[in-house]
């Protein structure tokens, strides 16, 4: 019987920090609106001469020393990203060029800010074929390329950054940085309703016919109909929640923290009143990233871990939401 564990976890965040009033200085927004209507304030962006493989890069290294593993161990590569550097080749080859994973497997996952989740869910399969593997899972997102800064309602919402995991089959002991333990996968689930994808979309791909010169269109960067991603994911985020809980014979009373994908507080709020969670029990660092994508479940468990809200014997429910239209949740015991 496969026992997946994270075996270690590493963050990182461009330093460039972008203010609310930074982007007040831009479009026709204040920071009291942003903070009301999303609780964002700030961002982060990467610098001129960096791109999401460099942040997957750092973020993979530091999860590396939390598993006492050497890029050499690595027998599997997999960046969760939507803002990849390249259509082709993958980040997740870029990555591993760069770090020296040569010859593991690596390629990209696409389920936007479900990336993560998804790729737990991947990990688990290829560990049950492989109990031998280690995997890094990579989230590195640089969703600050692919802004309209013309546009208040969506530039507003997101950031760049990155985290990445190390998973084995089996617990390899006290992870040396960041984690406070090993923490198992206990299960995953995962969905998708690709009905609903026209409601967020990144260009850049084939779907538009370009010709040289062609001038990019709106359509090149995230484009997004707010209130019904909204709706739906508040639906999503609860249901995958609860069916989760309910095939593992839990409760929330049984889990110490909840770590929602961080896109709006107030789609956070809404999740927790509709599970009946205390504010106590719902982790929150979106005010300072904004919305992360496939980086954001990773870095709050990063942060959780930092702040002590995640200890040995913890049990942890994340669940994400996002383009395609996708969702998952997981359980984590730490
Ligand atoms: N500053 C000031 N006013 C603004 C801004 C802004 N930044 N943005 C929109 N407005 C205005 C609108 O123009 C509109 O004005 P009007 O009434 O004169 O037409 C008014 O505010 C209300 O606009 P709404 O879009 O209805 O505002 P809403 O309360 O729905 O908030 C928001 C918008 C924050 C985008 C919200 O809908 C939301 O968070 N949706 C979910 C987004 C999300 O989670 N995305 C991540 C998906 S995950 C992934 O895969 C990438």
């Amino acid at each position: 019987m496969t026992a997946i564990h994270i075996q270690g976890l590493g963050t990182y965040v461009p330093a460039k920090r972008i203010t609310n009033d930074d982007l007040a200085s831009r479009v026709d927004t204040s920071d009291e609106w942003i903070v009301s209507r999303t609780g964002i304030k700030a961002r982060h962006m990467l610098a001129d001469d960096e791109n999401g493989s460099d942040a997957g890069v750092k973020a993979a290294l530091l999860a590396l020393e939390d598993a006492g593993l050497e890029p050499g161990d690595i027998t599997h590569v997999l960046t969760a990203t939507c803002t990849p550097d390249y259509l082709c080749p993958s980040t997740a080859c870029i990555l591993s060029g760069k770090l020296g994973t040569h010859g593991a497997m690596a390629f990209d996952l696409n389920a936007a800010c479900t990336g993560f989740v998804y790729g737990l869910d991947v990990a688990r399969g290829l560990l049950a074929g492989n109990p031998d593997a280690k995997i890094l899972l990579v989230g590195s997102e640089a969703f600050t390329r692919r802004m309209n800064w013309n546009d208040r309602t969506t530039c507003i919402l997101f950031g760049d950054g990155a985290a990445a995991v190390v998973l084995t089959d089996g617990d390899a002991g006290t992870p040396r940085a960041c984690l406070p333990s090993a923490a198992r996968l206990r299960d995953v689930q995962c969905g998708a309703d690709g009905r609903q994808y026209p409601l967020l979309t990144v260009g850049g791909g084939t779907a538009r016919n370009y010709r040289p010169g062609d001038p990019v269109q709106d359509d090149f960067y995230l484009q997004m109909q707010g209130r019904e991603v909204f709706k739906l994911a508040v639906r999503s985020l609860s249901s995958v929640c609860a069916q989760l809980l309910e095939r593992n014979g839990l409760s929330l009373d049984d889990v110490d923290l909840f770590i929602p994908h961080q896109a709006n507080l107030r789609i956070i709020e809404a999740v927790g009143d509709r599970l009946k969670l205390g504010a106590d029990k719902v982790f929150v660092n979106l005010d300072e990233y904004g919305n992360t994508s496939a980086a954001s479940i990773p870095l709050g468990i990063g942060d959780a871990c930092r702040q002590g809200r995640i200890r040995a014997g913890s049990r942890v429910l994340i669940s994400a939401f996002g383009g395609g239209f996708t969702w998952g949740a997981a359980l984590l015991e730490f």
